[in-house]
């Protein structure tokens, strides 16, 4: 058994990062452990997690069970989990409800629990006191040894926890299921050395490090090679990305390296505005196949919350960043991440978010309350705001938002646009898809047009999607 320890989380030392190559394996008496049996796979949180899903399933299919969507039939079921704020965590809580009820019935039910909650201490304490009955435990570091943790809970026939605190390796040729066959998550960075005070992911996801770019690179070649059209590159902090490598090689390096694969459209996620530099943004600029597309996360427009928060820029830089990409990079979108009610935030302070979102018009922004993690330094921190005030103050943020976002869809009336159409609209009939600048479109469509790139009218525009028509080409 190993338990995560948050001490052992936070600390970086300049161990050098190994990239590990031959760690994956599957034990012998594994392979066929599966057979005839189903893993239902639930997935927490972020892109990050959506691609540690990817891998997973292929591990589960590597010991011969099958994918499901019906839990109830599931003979494995796998909660990869999410510790960004307290509602990720209560909604995990309320579903292991679900499972303990299943599990009741049919008691041979395997239940395994994985992702950034797993890498909480005070977590991981009361799965051991209070869920006994929860089979596994692994971190994020150590997804690839799912094989041996299964076998080490059904040989002993007890809980079996394995969750590392480390600082973690890379590991290489971890198997992948991806979810599309037309766009593909390439994780090109795992965790994050910004540690800005309200975020837990430094702790759960572990030192920065970067995978070296030849691998990233052959990845992305082999998905051209398959028939993908899109890849998005992975980071918490992708302009950071090469700055733990000892090769002098950036993010506007293997932005431009990506773009020269080939592949129809380069995506990436996510960007901390402290590392965008100006390479970056030329290379933005300098190619079609780079999405003129980028998530900007302001978390707050006041100097005095920033500081706090530990983000490194000013409302100031922050905005001259935004205007030369805006400048720069032709019909680009931007959206952001905002945290309202962080500790100590005044209505001052509030009112220059606001004035930030007023100056940005962003495209779109993901809005939150600032909600303390256990072991963050802002957890300390006293709060006086009333839950009141705090939903008031997200409630005229989301108005602001809310009003560019629809006056940004509504620029797209009348006008053409491309769209990788990826899957079926809810509405029979009709696929989905997206616009280089990432907007949601739906036309109608059959299956024959799913992987392509098409250029579609846009015909209807609604706060969160457009409606258009394909226009053929003759
Ligand atoms: N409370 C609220 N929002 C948070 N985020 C990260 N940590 C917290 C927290 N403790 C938000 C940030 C980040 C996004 C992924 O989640 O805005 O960019
Ligand atoms: Fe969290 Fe800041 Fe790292 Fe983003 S950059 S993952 S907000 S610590």
């Amino acid at each position: 058994m190993n338990l995560p320890d948050l001490k052992e989380a936070k600390v970086r030392t300049n161990k050098e990062i190994k990239i590990i190559r031959d760690d994956y394996k599957v034990p012998e008496n594994m392979e066929k452990i599966g057979e005839g049996k189903k893993y239902y796979l639930k997935t927490y949180g972020c892109q990050m997690n959506v691609h540690d899903s990817e891998n997973i399933k292929a591990i589960l299919e590597d010991m011969s069970f099958k994918e499901t969507i019906e839990m109830e039939d599931a003979d494995i079921i796998i909660l990869n989990t999410c510790a960004i704020r307290e509602n990720a965590h209560n909604k995990m809580f309320g579903f292991l409800g679900r499972v303990k009820h299943l599990k009741q019935s049919k008691k041979d039910i395997i239940c395994g629990i994985c992702g950034c909650m797993a890498q909480e201490e005070t977590v991981v304490d009361d799965l051991k006191n209070k869920y006994k009955w929860v089979d596994i435990v692994f971190g994020t570091h150590n997804i690839h040894k799912l094989p041996e943790i299964l076998e080490e809970s059904i040989n002993k026939q007890k809980q079996e926890i394995e969750v590392f605190s480390i600082e973690g390796d890379v590991y290489e040729g971890i198997p992948v299921k991806r979810d599309s066959k037309y766009k593909a998550w390439v994780n090109i960075q795992y965790g994050c050395d910004k540690f800005c005070t309200y975020c837990i992911v430094p702790y759960t996801r572990g030192k920065q490090r970067s995978r070296l770019p030849i691998d990233i690179i052959n990845e992305v070649k082999e998905l051209v090679k398959d028939g993908y059209k899109e890849v998005t590159l992975l980071g918490q902090n992708v302009n950071a990305y090469g700055k733990d490598l000892d090769i002098n090689y950036t993010m506007s390096n293997l932005l431009e390296e990506t773009a020269k694969t080939g592949i129809e459209r380069v995506r990436f996620v996510t960007s901390h505005p402290w590392d965008f530099d100006d390479e970056m943004i030329d290379v933005i600029a300098k190619y079609d196949n780079i999405m003129p597309y980028i998530h900007l996360p302001l978390q707050s427009g006041s100097d005095r919350i920033l500081k706090l928060m530990g983000r490194r820029y000013t409302k100031e830089k922050y905005l001259e960043l935004f205007n030369k990409i805006k400048n720069r990079v032709p019909n680009v979108s931007i959206t952001t991440d905002i945290i309202v009610a962080f500790p100590g935030e005044t209505e001052e302070d509030f009112k220059d978010t606001l004035d930030v979102v007023n100056k940005c018009k962003y495209d779109s922004a993901f809005t939150f309350i600032y909600s303390p993690r256990v072991g963050t330094p802002a957890a300390l921190m006293k709060n006086d705001l009333t839950e009141e005030e705090k939903n008031r103050r997200l409630y005229e943020l989301n108005e602001v938002v809310n009003k560019y976002a629809n006056e940004a869809n509504q620029k797209y009336m009348g006008k053409i646009v491309k769209v990788l159409l990826e899957s079926p609209s809810e509405k029979e009939g009709r696929l989905m898809g997206y616009t280089d600048t990432m907007k949601l479109v739906n036309v109608d469509a059959d299956s024959s047009y799913l992987g392509k790139i098409v250029d579609v009218e846009i015909t209807d525009v609604k706060t969160w999607s457009l409606d258009g028509k394909i226009i053929e080409k003759v």
